[in-house]
């Protein structure tokens, strides 16, 4: 038999092993993993010679092209946002639905899939359940019995996972109205992805630093949305989860203190309970806030000091923490600027789709924290297993020819123009990785080759999930 493609003397790195194979591909699909020796008939032959041979990475929170509440748009649209993802060795994102006023979540849906047309990577959406008005005097509205019968018509869109945030006014989910989704999630068999953080305790944190010299120092974001709050709000969803028996993924989880809370979940017997941390809460400490210019640095829930970034690292490599993803949420210096008086005017979240598997490479593998086999697991057979991608996240037969060739002896310069996003700078700018991504496959399709993307505009497919 003939194949389509063989990728040859290559080492294949599964979430459970690493070995020397070929990887044959033949309509789009790994076809098989064949011994080193064979040689077997093929349109194409790629030499992987010296280099790691990977499934494609999944990255399932990003925010492409997305509207904040102040009105600006994160800086990555559909187009550089996937290129910039593929180049780093990612073939799938998922991305976020959250439905306008007066806009119904699946109207939003069918709009987001529009935006998307552009993408170059595979991609889905999570529904994210919020309350339907606008906050009255501050105090957050209810979700609406409408909004919450829709999780059936979403799961059965191919959405089938759904995001809550515990903090933000005008997003922030009532306990009742999560205990609410968190029902009807379980009843179809979905995941919640949950931003865990006490809204209420951070808004009277916030609203109680007044002295004007105080509102440029960056430290303070941190200082209000401190650790204890963030394990709280971990403890509230937890016990819904447990209550409802839903899947529940924390998102973002900064902290010692709120992975325990994850830790004494599982250590229970909770199987439906996971936990995702991202990079910047795996390189960078609080130190980084402290600078003249540490709003670039501002997402939530915030950095950390050294001590909980030690520690995530171990919940990371016992599988406490299941996942990382980007949580790639790029504003550019000048969106960033609206906060520079008033750190409360920063809008949150930092780039990092195009860098995640670099940089967890040579943060975690090159320094002993993670193998290999975790890293894999980490950034691509968890995050598809958890977020019902089927075809995804795996190199084995019958799995999409979503395949990364990465080469561990590649320096790489983490800096702006090295970079792909439409940032104006890099929150990694001096760091260099040892070992990057060289060449991606799209189901089958060539689409980065030697560091260069070589793929279409509108190459990426909307994924349903299951
Ligand atoms: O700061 C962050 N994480 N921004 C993105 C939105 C979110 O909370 O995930
Ligand atoms: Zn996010």
């Amino acid at each position: 038999m003939a194949f389509d493609l063989v990728i040859t003397h290559g080492t294949v790195v599964t979430a459970d092993a690493t070995f020397r194979a070929n990887v044959a591909v033949n309509n789009g699909k790994v076809a098989a993993i064949l011994n080193p020796q064979d040689a077997p008939e093929a349109a194409q032959y790629l030499d992987a010679a010296g280099c790691y041979v990977l499934p494609g990475a999944v990255d399932a929170h990003v925010h492409l092209h997305m509207l904040t509440a102040a009105g600006i748009y994160s800086a990555d649209d559909w187009r550089t946002g996937t290129k910039a993802a593929a180049l780093g060795g990612v073939t799938s994102v998922v991305d976020f639905v959250q439905a306008l006023p007066g806009q119904t979540s699946m109207e939003a849906l069918h709009q987001r899939v529009d935006d998307a047309r552009d993408a170059v990577i595979d991609y889905g959406f999570h529904m994210t359940i919020h309350p339907d008005e606008s906050p009255i005097a501050g105090v957050n509205q209810r979700v609406s019995d409408f909004r919450i019968s829709e999780i059936r018509l979403a799961a059965d869109a191919g959405c089938p996972t759904f995001k809550m945030y515990q903090a933000y006014t005008g997003l922030q989910i009532q306990d009742a109205d999560l205990f609410r989704a968190l029902r009807a999630i379980a009843e179809v068999n979905g995941m919640a992805c949950v931003h865990a953080e006490n809204g209420d305790v951070i808004q009277v944190l916030r609203d109680s630093v007044d002295a004007p010299a105080d509102l440029t120092n960056g430290l303070l974001h941190a200082q209000t949305r401190p650790t204890i709050q963030e394990a709280e709000a971990v403890t509230r969803t937890l016990a819904c989860a447990e209550l409802t028996g839903a899947r529940v993924l924390i998102f973002h989880i900064s902290c010692d203190l709120a992975g325990n809370v994850v830790a004494a979940a599982k250590a229970r017997g909770l199987s439906n309970v996971f936990g995702e941390t991202c990079p910047q809460y795996l390189v960078f400490t609080d130190e980084k806030l402290a600078r003249p210019d540490g709003r670039l640095w501002m997402c939530a829930p915030p950095l950390r000091p050294q001590s909980d970034q030690d520690a995530l690292w171990r919940k990371l490599k016992t599988g406490v923490l299941d996942v990382v993803s980007s949580d790639h949420c790029p504003f550019t210096r000048a969106q960033k600027d609206l906060g520079a008086t008033d750190f409360r005017r920063v809008p949150n979240g930092m780039p990092g789709i195009e860098t995640r598997m670099g940089v967890l490479h040579e943060f975690g593998v090159r320094t002993g924290k993670l193998s290999l086999n975790d890293w894999v697991r980490v950034c691509s057979t968890r995050p598809a297993e958890l977020h019902g991608l089927q075809s995804k996240g795996r190199l084995a037969p019958g799995y999409d020819a979503d395949i990364v060739i990465f080469d561990p002896a590649e320096r790489k310069e983490l800096s702006t123009s090295a970079l792909h996003s439409a940032l104006d700078y890099s929150v990694c700018e001096g760091m260099t990785c040892t070992g990057w991504t060289r060449d991606v496959l799209l189901r089958g399709n060539m689409i980065v080759r030697d560091g260069q993307h070589v793929g279409n505009t509108g190459d990426g497919r909307f994924l349903k999930r299951s």
